[in-house]
């Protein structure tokens, strides 16, 4: 399997380890920043809005954490692009670029439930190379960079050596658009659920991810996906030994929206009920015509 690879894109922008370093630790910063300005607003937000697709939300919070985030990195690294959820694209996007989700988990977080995140990763020709995730209710900072490791707080972590679904807790969720498409997910969930000891939903990709490459889950799919959901996670998940991919094992790619995340042993398990669900997607497990949702 062609697997893309953090330390290749770090060679290929020529970052030695010290600047690896030293960008993860401003990385982690920023990450830190966005989360303590998000707990300021917990259980209190002035403002919750759709921002078009049924519940997809932006609170206050989003854009104050975005606006530190932003502040924190055009500081610290001025020649870097960015790519941030709420206000958008910013320099050439191919070169070194911050990828920040200021809030993951918007949904939780406007309903007091205390899975959310503040995410940033930097990418290299749309290959995650290095990120740092800061759950502030967890006061954990997921972060890693190729030469440097993945680390929760200051300890080294790792993925399981799971082998087989029937031992495995998985994670996944479900895109806004599952309201408009039959490729929901909601088939995949069915299987899964199935074959492995559970499936949980936490709603906050990002930390999703970072429960991987902690050993706190096995494994994790998911569709529906944008840049700044994937890129910090993504390089975590495979500093900590994990295998990354997109579905039926192709490459994975950042634009792409799919992907699989999961210890090596057991990443080829996911991938194969993927590709035996895919045929059903959205068919035979009573997923409602999209017209039947009122859509
Ligand atoms: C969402 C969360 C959720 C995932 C959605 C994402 P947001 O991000 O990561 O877990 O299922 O697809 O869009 O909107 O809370 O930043
Ligand atoms: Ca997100
Ligand atoms: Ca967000």
């Amino acid at each position: 399997m062609d697997m893309m690879n953090c330390a290749a894109a770090a060679q290929a922008a020529q970052l030695s380890t010290d600047e690896l370093n030293r960008l993860v630790q401003v990385a982690r910063r920023a990450a830190d920043r966005g989360a303590a300005e998000l707990m300021s607003h917990y259980g209190r937000l002035s403002s919750i809005e759709n921002k078009g697709r049924q519940g997809d939300l932006v609170t206050n919070a989003d854009l104050a954490a975005e606006r530190i985030v932003l502040d924190v990195l055009a500081e610290e690294t001025p020649t870097i692009a960015v790519l941030a959820e709420e206000s958008g694209a910013e320099g050439s996007q191919d070169g070194l670029r911050w990828c920040i989700d200021p809030l993951d988990g918007t949904t939780n977080f406007a309903h007091g439930y205390p899975f959310f995140a503040t995410s940033i990763g930097l990418t290299y020709q749309q290959i995650p190379v290095l990120g740092a995730i800061a759950v502030p209710f967890l006061r954990e900072t997921y972060w890693g960079a190729p030469g440097v490791g993945a680390h929760c707080n200051d300890q080294p972590i790792h993925v399981t050596d799971c082998t087989r679904l029937e031992d495995a807790l998985l994670v996944t969720g479900f895109a806004y658009d599952r309201h408009q498409r039959l490729d929901n997910n909601y088939a995949e969930f069915c299987w899964f659920t199935h074959r492995t000891r559970g499936v949980r939903r936490g709603g906050a990709a990002a930390v999703d991810l970072a429960f991987v490459a902690a050993g706190r889950q096995d494994g994790y799919w998911e569709r529906g996906l944008s840049p700044w959901d994937l890129a910090a996670g993504v390089a975590i998940v495979e500093l900590a030994g994990g295998m990354i991919s997109g579905y039926d094992g192709q490459p994975f790619s950042l634009n792409d929206g799919r992907v699989v995340a999961a210890g090596p042993r057991l990443h080829p398990a996911i991938t194969e009920v993927l590709d035996l669900v895919k045929p059903l997607s959205g068919k035979d497990f009573g997923a409602p015509e999209v017209t039947a949702m009122g859509s």
